[in-house]
């Protein structure tokens, strides 16, 4: 099964200069442990960051640049091609932006994080809710500093 995952603000904030413009524990914790045994899917500036935490993983990166080779990686050129490397049941597509976008007619499960709370950034999670409108569950928390609402919606179709 293919799934996004992701994290953002109210305003859709998803990142900024190449890393995540919050630490949240309970939700990296979340992420770690709802990805775990399955294969991940990223672009090369998420993967930059993900980068020290993807042993024990299948990761499965993405670049343009067929000279380029990921160190911890497998290597891919298109979402097509990720798709093809995957050994894995399930899938998630970890982003960012354009991969989100591109991946939303595949995927059959959204896994959003939702933050109370506006960031600045310069990276955007696509408008979700006409093509993921079925709620499956959704639970709030409340962190020190933020409400988090996890939330697993599917395609109402
Ligand atoms: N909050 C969250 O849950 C979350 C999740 C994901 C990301 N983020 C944030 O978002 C930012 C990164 O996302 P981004 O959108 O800027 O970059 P990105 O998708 O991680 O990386 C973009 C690069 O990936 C490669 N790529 C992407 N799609 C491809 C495709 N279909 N085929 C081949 N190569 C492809 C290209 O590399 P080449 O230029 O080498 O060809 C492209 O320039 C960071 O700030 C990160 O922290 C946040």
């Amino acid at each position: 099964m293919i799934n996004l995952i992701v994290a953002c603000g109210n305003n859709r904030v998803i990142g900024k200069n190449g890393r995540l413009p919050w630490t949240i524990p309970e939700d990296w914790d979340y992420f770690m442990n709802t990805t775990s045994g399955g294969s991940m899917i990223m672009g090369k500036t998420c993967y930059d960051e993900f980068a020290p935490h993807s042993h024990d993983r299948e990761v499965i990166a993405l670049t343009r640049d067929h000279t380029f080779r990921f160190p911890h990686a497998k290597t891919a050129h298109s979402l097509t091609h990720a798709l093809s490397l995957a050994e894995n049941e399930q899938i998630w597509i970890c982003g960012g932006e354009a991969l989100y976008q591109e991946a939303f007619p595949l995927a059959s499960r959204l896994y959003l994080t939702l933050i109370e709370h506006d960031f600045e950034g310069d990276v955007f999670f696509p408008s979700w809710e006409k093509t993921f409108s079925k709620i499956l569950t959704q639970r709030k928390v409340q962190t020190e500093e933020f409400t988090l609402e996890f939330l697993v919606l599917e395609k109402n179709e």
